[in-house]
């Protein structure tokens, strides 16, 4: 499917009627190339590296297509999802994050959190990278790392979330080779750098039906923290994304993946890709699932910005929030924590003091 295909959904509150660019990423994820991206550039990596800066430049939003991900393991993760948030309540708080300890993996019922203070109108699992106990970071009690937590009553979730965790953790390493590139680096920068050991977070959210007229939002206004975010959308719609002339959609297409980029790589950038503010607003009718996964820099990891890069500067605009990125100095995971205790404040209350 061309980008001509995409369809920008022409709003009647305000939203405009662009397209986000659909970008074919098999050079960078074909039989192969994987490893090959860190040597020779063939014209097509090549090419697609020119596709991903517009992209990031324009947008820091993009569709992918020829991402080699099976259909069969997204339509099988999506039936257990739907499963596991038909269950009692009871049965959900099984695996309630509270289970989850310092690892903050397992379910969150709506309401459970914050985007900018306000709750979400959204239920969720919290996934990662499935550490033993006897891992290092887990022994040292690093939050954010250890086991997750599995719905006793859906077996079958967890070898499709470890599957998919593997599938999206070579698709995002992928497309982070093509975002190297379109930054003159080489190829293999990120995956021999900051995502040799990468901070993985997937969530599988819910959010049920928005009633229309309403201000509740399924997620608020936020950007991401990381460096990738890689999202698959069920046939609902709801995704916006702020671009310089106002919010226009990410409607679902089929096959595809969204993929945008997070705080970290603007800051690498020093602010020449900007991470974008997105929100949801589930108008459907229905329930709405999506598949959020985040592939980010190692957790000591400080990310200052590439010298050639700094020397441009961005554009000036102010960040949505205010914030200056530029101004924090610490590492991924402070940056993280802090992030994710703003929206789990409960959490933070119980875990990290
Ligand atoms: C997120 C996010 C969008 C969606 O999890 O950061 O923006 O469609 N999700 O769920
Ligand atoms: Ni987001």
């Amino acid at each position: 499917m061309g980008a001509s295909d995409a369809g920008g959904s022409s709003g009647g509150d305000g939203r405009h009627d662009a397209a986000l660019p659909v970008i074919d990423v098999s050079p960078l994820t074909g039989a192969g190339s994987a490893g090959e991206v860190a040597g020779q550039v063939s014209a097509d990596q090549a090419a697609v590296a020119r596709q991903i800066q517009e992209a990031c430049r324009d947008y820091g939003f993009f569709y992918v297509t020829g991402h080699g991900v099976p259909a069969a393991l997204m339509s099988d993760l999506a039936a257990a999802s739907a499963e596991f948030f038909a269950l009692p309540a009871a049965d959900k708080m099984e695996i309630a994050m509270a289970h989850g300890g310092r690892a903050w993996r397992g379910y969150f019922p709506v309401g459970g959190e914050l985007t900018s203070g306000r709750p979400d109108l959204k239920e969720g699992l919290y996934f990662g990278t499935e550490l033993p106990a006897d891992d290092p970071r887990v022994v040292a009690g690093l939050p954010l790392h250890g086991a997750n937590l599995f719905p006793r009553r859906v077996p079958a979730m967890r070898q499709l979330v470890l599957s998919y965790l593997d599938a999206m953790t070579g698709l995002g390493q992928a497309v982070l080779a093509g975002v190297a590139l379109s930054l003159g680096l080489d190829g293999g920068y990120f995956a021999a750098g900051y995502t040799a050991e990468p901070t993985i977070l997937f969530r599988i959210f819910h959010y049920p039906a928005s009633p229309p007229g309403t201000a509740d939002w399924g997620v608020g206004e936020h950007t991401d923290y990381g460096l990738i975010t890689v999202l698959a959308q069920d046939d609902s719609g709801g995704l916006q994304v702020a671009t310089a002339d106002g919010w226009i959609d990410a409607p679902p297409i089929p096959g595809t993946f969204v993929c945008n980029i997070g705080d970290m790589l603007d800051k690498l950038t020093g602010g020449w890709y900007r991470s974008t503010p997105h929100r949801v607003r589930n108008l459907s009718g229905h329930g709405r699932f999506s598949f959020p996964f985040f592939l980010d820099p190692g957790f000591a990891a400080e990310v200052p910005p590439l010298p050639d890069l700094a020397s441009v500067g961005d554009d000036g605009r102010p960040r949505w929030d205010g914030a200056d990125l530029r101004a924090f100095t610490g590492s991924y995971g402070d940056y993280l924590l802090g992030k994710v205790s703003k929206v789990f404040p409960q959490l933070r209350r119980d875990v990290l003091t």
